[in-house]
């Protein structure tokens, strides 16, 4: 079974092309490159002895679009990484973030709808809930006003699957909305390589660990949460690939109670970022430099899954603890710096 994924050579991609190919599905990526390198096919390969097939090609060019799906009719199944996600980044460039994350996602859509069945997952995002009101964060909680156009992809990304679901019997689509993706292959073979400063706090953390960054800012230690930090939901990147899989499978399998459907992906766990660090120092065995600074605009206070969805419904659940993610996150960054 034929199997496209989009942003195939990132973070989140490459892992879950990984995981498609353990279980057997035919891979074709396509990515541009734009935030990633074609090397990447090396360690899928050295992985799990299959290189998959690639496409070097930029979703935003239409007709390139139209001509891959004809080129490429069977194909059952597409998994949609491929976007621009710095969120600062967004605020600077929105019409670079809505033309590369909607109008990419509005092509895939037309093609899609034109099968006589088609699967479709997307990335979306806990930004969606922003400050939820209640901890953990179920998917009937309200999705709040985003705090950055790219937050606004991830909700009109959602809006404009679940509009064209309702009119389109023939497409099944899943949204997983991923909590705070980390960590790297246990291979070493594959992790996440951030271009300029990480936008995330644990390549951050690994890159302050390694020397590459003198310090790492935390910003504010006066949060109303225990240790007066931030809360996130960290999820081992391998777990999120997998998931992935479990929910091609169910629409795939026609298991999908309706043909669009929500789920959280996270570990269901709350972690404070002097947590993340003190992991990062177990693992490592190295004090990290880091100073307490003030409150950056627009953070929350806390974010963590409700996953029971995901367990029930999906048969899915996080099997490996921030601990672990950050020793594979470690192992990684030493690598990539030899
Ligand atoms: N990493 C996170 O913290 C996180 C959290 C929530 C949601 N997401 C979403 O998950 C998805 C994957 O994230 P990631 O962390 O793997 O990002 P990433 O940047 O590592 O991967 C995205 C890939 O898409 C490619 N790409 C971008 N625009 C393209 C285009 N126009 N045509 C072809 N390829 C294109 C990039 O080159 C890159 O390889 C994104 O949609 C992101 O918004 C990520």
């Amino acid at each position: 079974m034929k199997v496209l994924v989009t942003g195939g050579l990132g973070f989140i991609g490459s892992h879950t092309v990984v995981e498609l190919q353990n279980k057997g599905f035919d891979v074709v990526i396509i990515d541009d490159c734009s935030n990633s390198d074609e090397n990447v096919l090396d360690g899928i390969q050295a992985i799990t002895g299959k290189k998959p097939l690639y496409e070097k090609l930029d979703l935003k060019e239409k007709h390139k679009v139209e001509d891959f799906f004809q080129r490429h009719q069977d194909v059952e199944g597409v998994i949609h990484f491929a976007a621009s996600k710095a969120v600062g980044e967004s605020v600077e460039k929105p019409l670079l973030y809505y033309e590369n994350n909607i109008g990419t996602l509005v092509y895939i859509l037309k093609e899609l709808c034109n099968k006589n069945k088609a699967s479709f997952i997307f990335s979306s995002s806990c930004t969606v809930y922003g400050q939820a009101d209640k901890m953990p964060i179920t998917e009937d909680a309200p999705v709040k006003v985003a705090e950055s156009p790219y937050g606004n992809t991830k909700q009109m990304g959602e809006e404009i699957i679940s509009d064209t679901c309702k009119v389109t019997p023939s497409l099944n689509a899943i949204a997983l909305r991923y909590f705070n993706p980390m960590g790297a292959h246990p291979s070493g073979e594959i992790g996440e390589l951030p271009k300029g400063v990480p936008q995330n706090l644990v390549p951050f953390i690994t890159q302050t660990g390694i020397g590459l960054r003198q310090e790492l800012s935390v910003f504010g230690d006066d949060y109303p949460t225990p240790d007066g930090t931030c809360i996130r939901d960290y999820i081992y990147v391998v777990d999120l690939a997998k998931a992935h899989v479990v929910a091609l499978e169910r629409l795939l399998n026609g298991k999908n109670e309706a043909n669009y459907e929500v789920f959280n992906v996270g570990t269901g766990t709350g972690s404070s970022v002097l947590e993340a660090i003190q992991s990062f120092e177990k693992v490592s065995g190295r004090k990290l430099n880091y100073k307490i600074v003030d409150r950056r605009p627009g953070d929350i206070t806390s974010a963590y899954a409700d996953t029971t969805k995901a367990n029930k419904v999906l048969g899915w659940k996080a099997e490996y603890t921030l601990e672990e993610a950050m020793n594979y996150a470690w192992i990684w960054e030493q690598k990539i710096r030899d």
